[in-house]
This record gives C-alpha cells, structure tokens and sequence, in this order.
C-alpha cells in the first residue's frame, strides 16, 4: 500500500519521505503521539488500513472498517505559539475538502468544526491534537488526523449511523479507494500554509454549511438555541442566542448540531 500511495504521489511533495503504513492499528492519531513524542519529525504520515480505536471528537469513536475509508494522521510541527494554530482544524478542514475535489471531483461541505458533509450526511472527520512544550510555551507537535468514508456502502457503516453517513462511492457512484483519497490528502495538506489564517479562514467561511443556520449547542447537560452568524478571527462560531447575546464559542466548549438533526 505505501507503495501504491508512493506511485501516486508527486516527486516534488514533501512529505513522501515519511510515511508508514499500518495493515490494523488502534487508532492512527494515538500511534503518532506516541511517535512525535519519540522524535518523529514534522511531515511524519501515518496511514492505516483499518483502526480498531479509531476516535473523534469528545472520545466518540470513528467506525473505521478495513479497506472501506482512509484513515490517516500526520505530525506537524510549526513551531508557533498555540494561539497562532487555533485554526488549525478549520485549515484541516479546507484540505480535506480540497483532497475530496481532486480525489472524487466534488466539494462537500464543512459542518462546523470539523466534519465533512454531504447533504445530510457525514462523509468524514477530523479531529487535531496539540502538545505544548512547557519550556517555551510553543508548540512541540500537532496531530492532525482525518477520516474520510470512501467505499462503504449503507450497510456497512453501524446501525446507529446509517441515517447519518455517507461515502464517496454513495455520493459519486465511483470506486474512489482509501490509497487514492490518501494520496490527494497528503497533497492538500502538505501545501497548506498554516501562517495564511486569513485566507484559510475565508476558504473556511465559504465552504461552511452551518453559517446563517439555527442551531443547537450542547455543552455537557446544557443546551442552548441560537444562529450561527459568523466565524471570528480564530475559526470560532460566532452565535446569535435567543435571549439576543452574541459571543463566539469554540469547539472545545460546545458541540453543535441542527435544528432538525445532525446538519
Ligand atoms: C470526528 O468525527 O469527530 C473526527 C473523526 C476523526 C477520525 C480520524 S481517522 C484517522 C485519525 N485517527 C483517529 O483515531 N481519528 C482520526
């Protein structure tokens, strides 16, 4: 498979060097902490067929079944200060997108913050992962791990999320494979310019479904209604609230679903 991945890659991306392959694994955001934690050096990639513990957000897991979606971390290391990355999951987000458009020639939708969305349904999900170096303050390493649903049919995706997910090849009716979509991720990430938060935030912006929405905004036991009217300078979700406040709030604090179901 690092091969195949190798064979399509271009020459000129920078990140061929570093790659690794996992037939199983638990989950491949877990491996490269364990690796950046080792040592391993920015642009490191992890791939794997299957996880056995594939997470998301708030300790939810990934259903991540073998051979049917990527599943692919990568350790960077901007050495920047961590308010300078707090986009980082929104410029995740544009790659992923990006990635899907050249992989399988259409753009899915962002749902704030971090999944990707076709319609009504999920399509992937990134969840990225910092480490602080208390020394200096900066950044040691982030992870950025991205799940995308490539070859799945309804059926293969849990009982529970078959209203709520979809796939490349549900959507476009194509055999787009974990090795294609990885490869066309590998790209868009490594091109990424993290230190342009202005115009990864205003692709961000253009992409994203939930802006303009009602919305319902869970934290813990709480759950609040409001409008998504906006994004602030980080990638936050600027909320109109019914009682008429207007405060942006992140994704650490709030999970946010639709009016009428996930979108
Ligand atoms: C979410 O849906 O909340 C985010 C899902 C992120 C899944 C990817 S798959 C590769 C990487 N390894 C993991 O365990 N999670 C991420």
């Amino acid at each position: 498979m690092k091969e195949q991945i190798l064979s399509i890659l271009p020459d000129s991306c920078p990140w061929r060097e570093h790659l690794h392959w996992f037939e199983s694994i638990d989950s491949t955001n877990l491996r490269a902490k364990e690796m950046a934690k080792q040592g391993a050096p920015h642009g490191t990639v992890l791939i794997a067929g299957c996880q056995t513990g594939g997470r998301g957000r708030g300790d939810r897991s990934f259903s991540s079944p073998a051979g049917l979606g990527m599943y692919l971390s990568v350790i960077l290391r901007p050495g920047c200060a961590p308010r300078d990355l707090m986009h980082l999951t929104c410029a995740a987000a544009v790659a992923g997108c990006d990635a899907v458009m050249q992989a399988a020639g259409f753009r899915p939708r962002i749902k704030w913050t971090n999944d990707l969305v076709v319609g009504k349904q999920k399509l992937g999900g990134i969840l990225t992962e910092l480490s602080v170096d208390p020394k200096t303050g900066l950044v040691d390493y982030a992870i950025v791990g991205i799940g995308i649903n490539c070859l799945q049919k309804e059926e293969d995706f849990p009982p529970q999320l078959q209203q709520i997910a979809t796939s490349l090849s549900m959507v476009c009716n194509q055999q787009i494979t974990p090795v294609t979509m990885a490869s066309a991720m590998i790209e868009t990430l490594a091109r990424l310019d993290l230190a342009d938060k202005k115009t990864i935030l205003a692709q961000y912006e253009k992409g994203c479904m939930t802006l303009g929405k009602e919305i319902v905004l869970v934290r813990g036991e709480e759950v609040l209604y409001g409008t998504a009217v906006g994004l602030d300078p980080d990638g936050g979700l600027i909320v109109r609230f019914r009682d008429g406040t207007v405060r942006p709030v992140n994704s650490g604090e709030v999970s946010v679903r639709g009016m009428y179901g996930y979108v």
